[in-house]
């Protein structure tokens, strides 16, 4: 018989792994807020432990976190995102930075190669509530018009 596994079981297994990570891919497994994960003291099914131990597997041969959890971070923002889309860089949360302390605001911006849409999407939900930005963003990959359909929505 199969002996019984909880999170704080899964948590102490890939110690190359920070406990970080750990958190970010049980509370994709679970689909519950990381916070929820720590006090989370159900009995794990053969499922979750599986697919625990697959992505432990992919991250440590090198996929990003982001791909295995299908989020990425940016600019204070949680995205959705797949492998169909480059995980936005925190070098750009800088362009959005830039933009957003400039003393000329933009009341049209077109951004051209959007993929994720990150950028588009941190500069609507900052730019100051007075000012009417129209968005148009676009991209080459048709792949992506699904991808944003879905965080949009
Ligand atoms: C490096 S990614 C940048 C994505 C995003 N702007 C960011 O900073 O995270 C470049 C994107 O440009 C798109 N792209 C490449 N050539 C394009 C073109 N001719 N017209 C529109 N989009 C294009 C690609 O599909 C890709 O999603």
């Amino acid at each position: 018989m199969l002996s019984k596994c909880y999170v704080k079981d899964l948590l102490v297994k890939h110690t190359k792994i920070p406990v970080s990570s750990k958190l970010l891919i049980l509370s994709n497994i679970l689909s519950l807020p990381k916070e929820k994960i720590l006090v989370y003291e159900k009995e794990l099914s053969h499922r979750h432990i599986q697919l625990f131990e697959s992505k432990c597997q992919d991250l440590l041969s090198g996929v990003p976190i982001e791909y295995l959890t299908s989020h990425s971070s940016f600019y204070f923002l949680d995205l959705y995102i797949n492998e169909d889309v480059l995980i936005p860089r925190p070098e750009t949360e800088n362009l959005v930075d830039i933009i957003l302390k400039s003393k000329i605001k933009p009341v049209n911006i077109m951004e051209i190669g959007t993929g994720s849409g990150s950028i588009s999407i941190a500069l609507s939900k900052n730019l100051p509530k007075e000012i009417t930005s129209k968005f148009l963003s676009i991209d080459i990959s048709p792949k992506l018009l699904k991808l944003q359909n879905k965080m949009l929505s």
